[in-house]
């Protein structure tokens, strides 16, 4: 499970009521993430429709954006073999970057790829761009009825214009709960059919947040670790640390930076209040940012990520001659010289007055990343509870996607 070191939080009053506001949302069926042993039901489903994937495809591509794609992309990372050609490749299309997407279509090998299209509401414009293409291509080249078997749809159970394409054109549909929104979807279809085509083991990932629910909703302020941390990180926004650096130490983790982003930002950044946050990655951030989180604003409220044990060893040979500036690494290995910088740099930076707290995880695999996921989910949403803001909604975002809307000549806008 996770440990979390940390100073002791103080107003454990205003928690627990926060805490309580956010069982009763719960309770009243309005907040469905919570709910992960419901995606048990739809377990068997994902692994069957993964096996056939694994099969018959060279490439999985993903078509979908902001939720839609981090929270898939971020445990591809962190629980795969990157430089691997094993397997079927998992792939992420977000932006309607057309050089980007053009250069990915040039690799693949249409007639042995299969694209998964994830969209809750249906008319996102980049991700309907995208399937207008590939629909398209696929058609032009192996035909409607192969085009058909080769998308699979995934978007809301009833609404949103991607639905009724199961029953006219006979898309194979996955659905996000009606309960859950994007960025809170991770470990429902969305993600796991992705994680599952690359081999993850779907059900550690549901475990760990299964059993993370259990500790955030504990009402026992000492043993409820995600109450802690988010009241800790809001005590400290109310003092002016306005940012929040997410700053895992190990690269596998650096898309898990880029979900925590959105899920902060998107959540919490309404009614001129929020906390930006700023993706970092550790040992590599020490080099770029960290000066800036040493020496510049005092607005920034650290959060350090550590792998207890690493599931490779890399020893640090000697090398043929004595050289001061770098023997003494002889002897050590990969793992203890990026623990001992990450608690390094926590030690310094606490020292200059800049706050922080450090999650550990025992090790890097499905169950811790499954768990961090609804560390970070509920505790968004208990600091929505403290802020007096709903963590569920993004108002903000309409304006831009109205204006976007009208310069393509959408009617009505
Ligand atoms: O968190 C959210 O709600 C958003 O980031 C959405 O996931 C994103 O806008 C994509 O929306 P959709 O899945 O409807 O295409």
């Amino acid at each position: 499970m996770l440990s979390l070191y940390c100073d002791k939080a103080l107003n454990t009053d205003e928690a627990q009521h926060s805490l309580d506001k956010l069982i009763a949302r719960r309770e009243s069926g309005e907040l469905g993430f919570m709910d992960v042993d419901l995606c048990k039901e739809n377990l068997n489903k994902i692994k069957k429709t993964a096996a056939d994937i694994q099969k018959r495809a060279k490439d999985f591509v993903v078509l979908g954006i902001g939720g839609s794609s981090l929270g898939g992309r971020t445990m591809i990372s962190a629980l795969t073999n990157k430089f691997s050609n094993k397997g079927t490749k998992v792939t992420f299309l977000d932006n309607v970057d057309p050089d980007y997407f053009s250069e990915l279509l040039e690799t693949l090998d249409l007639s042995k790829t299969i694209f998964n299209v994830i969209s809750k509401s249906g008319s996102t414009a980049e991700t309907m761009a995208q399937f207008l293409v590939i629909y398209r291509l696929l058609s032009d080249k192996l035909g409607k009825y192969e085009a058909i078997k080769q998308i699979i749809i995934t978007t809301d159970p009833e609404k949103g214009a991607l639905r009724p394409l199961e029953k006219s054109m006979g898309f194979m549909t996955f659905s996000v709960p009606q309960n859950i929104g994007g960025r809170f979807s991770v470990l429902t279809d969305v993600g796991l059919l992705p994680a599952a085509v690359a081999g993850i083991d779907i059900d550690a990932l549901i475990q760990g947040a299964s059993d993370v629910v259990k500790l955030g909703l504990t009402k026992n302020t000492e043993e409820n670790i995600v109450l802690q941390y988010s009241l800790i990180k809001y005590e400290h926004n109310k003092k002016g640390r306005t940012c929040s650096v997410m700053m895992p130490y190990s690269t596998k983790l650096t898309d898990f930076s880029a979900w925590y982003v959105q899920l902060w930002a998107e959540s919490l950044g309404k009614k001129g209040l929020g906390q930006t946050p700023i993706l970092a990655t550790g040992a590599t951030d020490q080099h770029s940012q960290l000066q800036l989180f040493m020496e510049g604003p005092k607005d920034k409220f650290i959060t350090f990520i550590g792998i207890e044990k690493n599931n490779k060893a890399v020893e640090l040979p000697k090398f043929d001659v004595e050289i001061e500036a770098f023997s003494y690494l002889s002897g050590h290995n990969m793992q203890e010289l990026i623990r001992a910088e990450m608690l390094s740099t926590e030690k310094a930076l606490n020292e200059n007055n800049v706050p922080s707290v450090r999650i550990e995880i025992p090790k890097l695999d499905a169950y811790h990343i499954g768990a961090l996921f609804m560390f970070f989910e509920l505790s968004v949403a208990i600091t929505g509870e403290f802020m007096n803001i709903n963590a569920f909604d993004q108002p903000g975002v309409e304006l831009s996607k109205k204006y976007t809307y009208k310069m393509m000549g959408r009617k009505g806008f």
